[in-house]
Formats: C-alpha cells, sequence, structure tokens
C-alpha cells in the first residue's frame, strides 16, 4: 500500500471543493447496532483457473504418478521407458520402468514439463523426491537434473544431483538442488547413468523447500501468503462445481484425499473440458491438497474451515437425467461421508477418522463448526438428498451449522422456491451466488435491508461483478463490489458470511475470470477486488453502527448520488470505521455528523485509505502490479465531533477516525 499526504483532497477543516449539495451522513458511533459475525469476509477455494495443483499446491511435477488416463501426459521419455501398474501404492498403481538403452552412448530418462514449465529460482532451494527401486536388487544410479532447454549454447543443465538407487524394495530418496539461474520455463530431467541398471519409478516430486510454514507437501508462500493476508474469517472448500464432479467418478471424495500423498488417488478435474478456449489436456486433481491440508491451511490463516461435500447430485448443468444423479435409496455412503468427515475434523485421536487426521500430524481436532451440503444445486431433487443429510447431522452433531444452497442465481424462481425450502429444512445459512453485471450491483445496495430476521443466515459464498463487455478485474468492477459490501456489512445480522469468487487464476491456464489474484509460476497479483476485500477485512469492526442520509441507509438509491456507506466500531480501540463508495463520476461533498459523541470525547486523528484509478477500465497486470492500489494517508483531528471531506469520483475510502 502507498503512503502520500492527501492533504488538498482529504481536508479536516470543513473546507469542501464545491457549493454543490453537501452529503450529511448522521453517524451514532456509539448507537445500537448489531455484532459483526468473525467469519463474515473470507475466501472460497476452488481448484479452476489451476489454482491447486499447478498453483497453490506447490508441486512443480505435472502426473507425478503417471497415474493421469494417458500415463505419460507430462513426461517426455527417451530410450527405454515402460509404464508398469503394478506399483507400491494402490490407489495410483502406475510407475516408470527405466532400463539401460543398451549401447555406452544412448541414454534413458524422462523429462517433466512442469506446469506450464518448471519453473525455479536462482539460489533457491527445491527438494527433489523419488520412490525407486532396482529390480534385480544392486545398484543403479539416477541424475536429475534442473533444465533450461532454452539456452543451448550456454548448457541446458542448471543444477544437478546424482541419486544412488540400491536393492529391490521400495524407497523414497531425496535430494535438494539449489539451480544457479531462474528459469521459468524449465525442466526436469531424471535419467540413468552409470552404473545402469533397470530402475523402477514412482511419485516424483519437486516442491520448493521455502514453502508456506514449510510444509513439506506445502504450499507456494507467495499464494498462501496473500491469502493470509486478506485475514479471512472463514475459508470455503474445496469447490465450487468441483465437489459435483463431471460425472459420478468425477465428484470430489474427501477420503480420496488424506493420507500419504502418495496413495491419493488422482481424479480428473471437473473444469477440465469446459470452455471451448482452453482444451487442456491435463487438468487434474492430483489430490496433494487435500482436506488435511485445507484443515491446516485454515487453521494457519485463522479461518473457519467450510468443507462442501456432494449431496448426491453430478453437475447439474451437464446432466440434466435423474438417473445421471445418486438414488435417494443409494445415498446413505454420501451422509456416511459427511458424517466421517465431522469426525475427521474434530473427533479423538482415537476414533476411526480422528486417527487418519492424528496420523497425519493433527492430534487436536480442527474444531469445525460449518459443513455445506451441496454446490450451487437446485430443485426438488436437491431439497429431497438434502433432507436426509440435515436429520442424520443434526441427530449425531447437534453443534454442527449446515449449509444449503439457493442455486445459481441470485433472484428468481428457482431461488424463490429453495429458500422457503432452506427454512423448512431448517439448515443454518443459505449459500447465495452472484456473478452479475455492474447494473446489478449498483442497484443492490438495499438487497439484505428486508431480509427476515428469522431463520436462516445468508452465505454469499460466490460472487463478483462481471463487466460488460471484455473487462475483467477492472478497477469499476472492484469499486461496485465494494459499494455492494457495504449492504452486506449494514446488514451483519443477516449476512453471516461473504466469499468472493474465484480465488485464483494461473494467466496460462484459466477458465474463468475475473478471479481475485492472478499468478504465473514465479509471480502472483493482487486485483483491485482483492483490495476490496482486504479493505474490507482488515476493518471488519466488531459492531455496525448506525449511519444514515435523510433517515435512510446510504445504498446508492437514485437521490443518493451514488454513495453507498457503512460504519462499524472496532471494541479493541474505540475506532470508529466508516466505508463509502462513490460510484458517480463527480466528486461528493460528505459531512459525517457523530450524533451522541460528546459523552466519549471527539476524535483526534483519522486514517484514510483510498482505492481509486483515473481509468475505470485499468486493472493490476502481473508486470504492472501498482496501477491501482490503496492509497493511505492520517490526519491530525482537533476532537471533532463532525467532519468533512470531498471523495473524488468513482473512489472507495475507508475512514479509521482514533479517538
Ligand atoms: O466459481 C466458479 C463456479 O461458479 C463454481 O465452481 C460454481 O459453484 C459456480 O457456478
Amino acid at each position: 500500500m502507498k503512503t502520500q499526504l492527501l492533504a488538498l483532497l482529504f481536508s479536516s477543516a470543513c473546507t469542501l471543493s464545491s457549493t454543490a449539495e453537501i452529503n450529511k451522513f448522521i453517524i451514532e458511533p456509539d448507537g445500537k447496532g448489531v455484532a459483526v459475525p468473525e467469519t463474515l469476509y473470507g475466501l472460497f477455494f476452488e481448484d479452476i483457473n489451476y489454482g491447486a495443483d499447478g498453483g497453490l499446491y506447490a508441486e512443480k511435477i505435472k502426473n507425478r504418478s503417471f497415474d493421469f488416463i494417458y500415463p505419460l501426459t507430462g513426461w517426455n521419455a527417451f530410450g527405454k521407458v515402460e509404464i508398469m501398474n503394478d506399483g507400491p501404492f494402490e490407489n495410483n498403481p502406475n510407475y516408470a520402468r527405466l532400463s539401460p538403452a543398451g549401447h555406452p552412448h544412448k541414454w534413458t530418462g524422462l523429462d517433466n514439463e512442469g506446469f506450464f514449465g518448471v519453473s525455479f529460482e536462482k539460489n533457491r532451494e527445491y527438494r527433489f523426491s523419488v520412490w525407486a527401486r532396482v529390480i534385480d536388487g544392486g545398484e543403479s544410479k539416477l541424475r536429475v537434473e534442473l533444465e533450461d532447454p532454452s539456452t543451448v549454447k550456454e548448457g541446458q543443465d542448471k543444477c544437478s544431483a546424482e541419486i544412488t538407487v540400491s536393492g529391490a524394495e521400495w524407497k523414497k530418496y531425496t535430494v535438494v538442488l539449489k539451480p544457479s539461474e531462474t528459469v521459468y520455463k524449465g525442466k526436469l530431467r531424471v535419467f540413468l547413468c552409470k552404473p545402469e541398471n533397470t530402475v523402477d519409478l514412482e511419485h516424483l516430486s519437486l516442491f520448493p523447500v521455502d514453502t508456506w510454514r514449510g510444509h513439506e507437501n506445502g504450499l507456494r508462500k507467495d499464494l498462501a501468503e496473500k491469502l493470509a493476508a486478506l485475514r479471512p474469517g472463514v475459508f470455503r472448500f474445496p469447490g465450487g462445481c468441483i465437489v459435483e464432479g463431471t460425472d459420478m467418478d468425477t465428484r470430489y471424495q474427501w477420503k480420496n484425499t488424506v493420507g500419504p500423498v502418495e496413495n491419493r488417488p488422482v481424479n480428473e478435474n471437473r473444469w477440465h473440458y469446459t470452455f471451448r478456449h482452453r482444451l487442456y489436456p491435463d487438468y487434474f486433481q492430483s489430490g496433494g491438497l487435500g482436506f488435511y491440508e485445507y484443515f491446516l491451511l485454515s487453521e494457519e490463516i485463522g479461518a473457519e474451515p467450510l468443507p462442501v461435500l456432494n449431496v448426491g447430485l453430478i453437475c447439474q448443468y451437464q446432466n440434466k437425467d435423474a438417473n445421471d444423479h445418486v438414488h435417494l435409496d443409494q445415498l446413505q455412503p454420501f451422509i456416511d461421508d459427511a458424517l466421517d468427515l465431522i469426525e475427521f475434523a474434530n473427533g479423538p485421536a482415537d476414533s476411526t477418522w480422528g486417527k487418519v487426521r492424528a496420523d497425519m500430524g493433527h492430534p487436536a481436532p480442527f474444531n469445525l463448526k460449518f459443513i455445506g451440503i451441496g454446490n450451487e444445486q437446485w430443485g426438488s431433487e436437491y431439497v429431497e438428498r438434502l433432507e436426509p443429510f440435515v436429520k442424520a447431522i443434526r441427530e449425531k452433531y447437534p453443534d454442527i451449522k449446515i449449509v444449503g444452497s439457493s442455486g445459481p442465481q441470485s433472484e428468481g424462481k428457482d431461488f424463490d422456491y429453495l429458500w422457503p425450502e432452506m427454512k423448512r429444512l431448517g439448515v443454518d445459512l443459505v449459500d447465495e451466488h452472484f456473478y452479475r453485471p455492474e447494473s446489478w450491483f449498483l442497484d443492490g445496495g438495499n438487497r439484505y435491508d428486508n431480509y427476515s430476521r428469522k431463520g436462516p443466515k445468508v452465505f454469499a459464498g460466490e460472487y463478483a461483478c462481471h463487466g460488460k463487455g471484455k473487462k475483467y478485474n477492472h478497477f469499476n468492477a472492484a469499486l461496485l463490489e465494494a459499494a455492494f459490501m457495504t449492504g452486506i456489512e449494514r446488514n451483519a445480522d443477516v449476512v453471516e458470511m461473504a466469499t468472493y469468487a474465484p480465488l485464483f487464476a494461473h494467466v496460462e491456464g484459466w477458465q474463468w475470470r475475473p478471479d481475485l489474484i492472478w499468478f504465473d509460476n514465479l509471480r502472483s497479483m493482487p486485483t483491485a477486488s482483492y483490495y476490496v476485500q482486504q479493505l474490507y477485512s482488515v476493518n471488519k469492526g466488531d459492531y455496525t453502527v448506525p449511519l444514515k442520509m435523510d433517515g435512510r441507509p446510504v445504498a446508492g438509491n437514485k437521490d443518493q448520488n451514488g454513495l453507498f456507506a457503512s460504519a462499524v466500531r472496532e471494541d479493541s480501540t474505540g475506532n470508529l470505521i466508516v466505508k463509502v463508495a462513490n460510484t458517480g463520476n463527480s466528486s461528493q461533498d460528505i459531512e459525517m455528523d457523530f450524533k451522541g459523541l460528546k459523552k466519549n470525547g471527539g476524535y483526534t486523528s483519522v486514517t484514510i485509505t483510498t482505492l481509486h484509478s483515473d481509468n475505470p477500465d485499468a486493472d493490476n497486470t502481473l508486470d504492472n502490479q501498482d496501477i491501482i492500489t490503496p492509497v493511505i494517508s492520517t490526519l491530525p483531528l482537533d476532537n471533532i465531533t463532525s467532519w468533512s471531506v470531498t471523495l473524488p469520483a468513482e473512489t472507495f475510502a475507508v475512514y479509521r477516525f482514533q479517538r
């Protein structure tokens, strides 16, 4: 964030910039508001846009166990390489057999292309590991190289090491590599060298040593740090449509993602075939970033975990026939999955599933409080499947809060059918999704003002402003999200959680945009929408504070000059935090009157953070990440009880008043 003195723009001396109409906000800092839930601003993670393998999951080897549909996808074999299928890990049975090429000047080996290249950085350490054996005992040597295929003349090998494999038993071998150069589209090469004997290789893996929190089966540090910096209150995972799958076989099954990584079966990603412009042959889930890792990450970033499970429905867009889905009388294993998951997260270390967690390194419970049943489902087929889940979870785990769905639309027939049904079933939260255009966000400032205060709370589980035409992640979309979020904050007694979506996108592998964080193999970049989310979460406060103009909430209504506003107070500091989005194309003079403040004294300083771009279509790029960033300034105040400011056009501002 940039710090800059904005004394001209933001004056504490009540000198407004124009004689135009003054927008008079009446704010009651000590007035009766509602508690702001800890979970209000959170994250939704899905393995879309190469968000997991090739993204947050730091593994650099694609198809590390040769178990993609085409076993050599991602690999280039030379010499004598065979794929075998009776390996040591029953859920990933394939492995590669490398035999001497049969001539002193011929070689046998494998190159891996990684995810859009195997990238590595100069002087950073990378841990290579492989399971191997020499089939008839004895010894054989492997050479492991990190290469840059574009530098033939200078020599491609940027780092190498040798591993001696011995004995006919499968064993894990590890070596740390430290490249001499930074290479974006590199390769990993593994080949037989003297003494050569036939070796079997399985689960070839390459991780940076320096992962998030140093975990060996770890996460990319820069990406995880960006999540932590959002200070999320909740972390929803693993999707999204991947929960449903393209068909029954490819639905997400959490039990396949726990235990030793080598034995987690590969699954074809639901987004593999989606979107004609991205017909990738290689979008699979290794399961390496699995439910244990999601729970651990939630804990480490201070967010409540919110796993979402399949309700017995496969993607309803892609499967229209009732027989594509699980029949009601065959739902029990799916319900058991939900009950077992709660035991995995919360059960004692000697319970069946609690033991799996403990064996993975976390004997203490993860303290799961929420569970989503079904992703973005709709129709009576959803309701009739959800009902037995609710019954079973209530019976066994009455304290767990259940999240149901209101379908893919933010209003309309399905939505109007599902909300009353969710109330009838007694779920605790209803997951609303809205990927909507600018006009919807502009009109949505009052969306939650009249929601019933009885019954389920709202989880705005997937949302983003989708600009007209070809604009993605542009400033205006972020501004409108900020404007809309004032209504979420004002209604924090109804909305318990809100999570932007999708979270991540690889610049070379996206299926869906806009997204919150873009990255390539070495860099990552917050969007303007990211900064909006962050400005809300770090300024969440504990209680809402009444803020009105002409007796009404400031919610972008017709005579409110494009303004949206909300306010909270923070118990630990006593600070008042006012958020204002000016969505119009002219600056607005605002007078804030702090009603009933005198007994506590006035404010002595204000920290102002603004997000603005002169170009509403501008967005950040990996090469130029500072086009749109928050700008911070602090002004002293003279124990004031009212304060005036001119808020420039198309600007989101957070005013933090300190006593
Ligand atoms: O976030 C992208 C997709 O949008 C999610 O997978 C799905 O739930 C929704 O349709």
